[in-house]
């Protein structure tokens, strides 16, 4: 039986042509095969959230899917979410010291000291990213269930920030400042909108 396959995968904006073996999952084939490294390996078992990414604007979990589901998909990794400009990969949770635009979550993330060893950063930045934006179109939090269709969206509390974010871990206990950085990111984004 088959199984390697060839796949074009759609990350940051590139499309990139590459033969994977058909258990690969995408986070081995982002790190291993396309050198995109930011995207960090933790548990390789969906507890972690260090490897969360975006999927077609949405949050994912890259070591739970395979590469080869991921073709025609538009992945965004944390080397991405900044301004396109050179030198992508710039700012907290990025290895190269690049001169892209910071997103305005990264730039929160370094005001606010929401890193320490910096390894749970790039899934805590694209988890945050997906999060204010699942919260603005007024989606439940999947542990607080609460749906408020008819109401403006109403400013992230950090115990709502800490419920949507649950799954992305931290071993260096930097919650406090995540959180902080993340409410202050939601808050500006509350302010530009609208
Ligand atoms: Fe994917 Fe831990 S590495 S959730
Ligand atoms: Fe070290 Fe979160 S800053 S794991």
């Amino acid at each position: 039986s088959q199984t390697a396959g060839a796949i074009i995968l759609h990350v940051n904006g590139e499309k990139h042509a590459l033969t994977v073996d058909h258990r690969t999952t995408l986070l081995d084939a982002l790190r291993e095969r396309l050198d995109l490294t930011g995207t960090k390996k933790g548990c390789d078992h969906g507890q972690c959230g260090a490897c969360t990414l975006l999927v077609d604007g949405r949050r994912s979990l890259a070591c739970l899917q395979l590469a080869v589901a991921a073709e025609g998909r538009e992945i965004t990794t944390i080397e991405g979410v900044g301004g396109s400009g050179a030198g992508q990969g710039a700012g907290p949770g990025s290895e190269s010291g690049g001169q892209g635009e910071l997103h305005p979550v990264q730039q929160a993330f370094l005001e606010f000291d929401g890193f320490q060893c910096g390894y749970c950063t790039p899934g805590q930045i694209c988890s945050a990213i997906a999060m204010i934006e699942e919260h603005a179109a007024g989606w439940p939090s999947a542990v607080t269930d609460d749906v408020h269709p008819e109401a403006a969206p109403q400013p992230l509390t950090p115990e709502e920030i800490r419920e949507r974010m649950s799954g992305n871990l931290c071993r260096c206990g930097a919650y406090m400042s995540i959180v902080q950085a993340v409410g202050y990111a939601a808050g500006a984004r509350h302010t530009h909108s609208g």
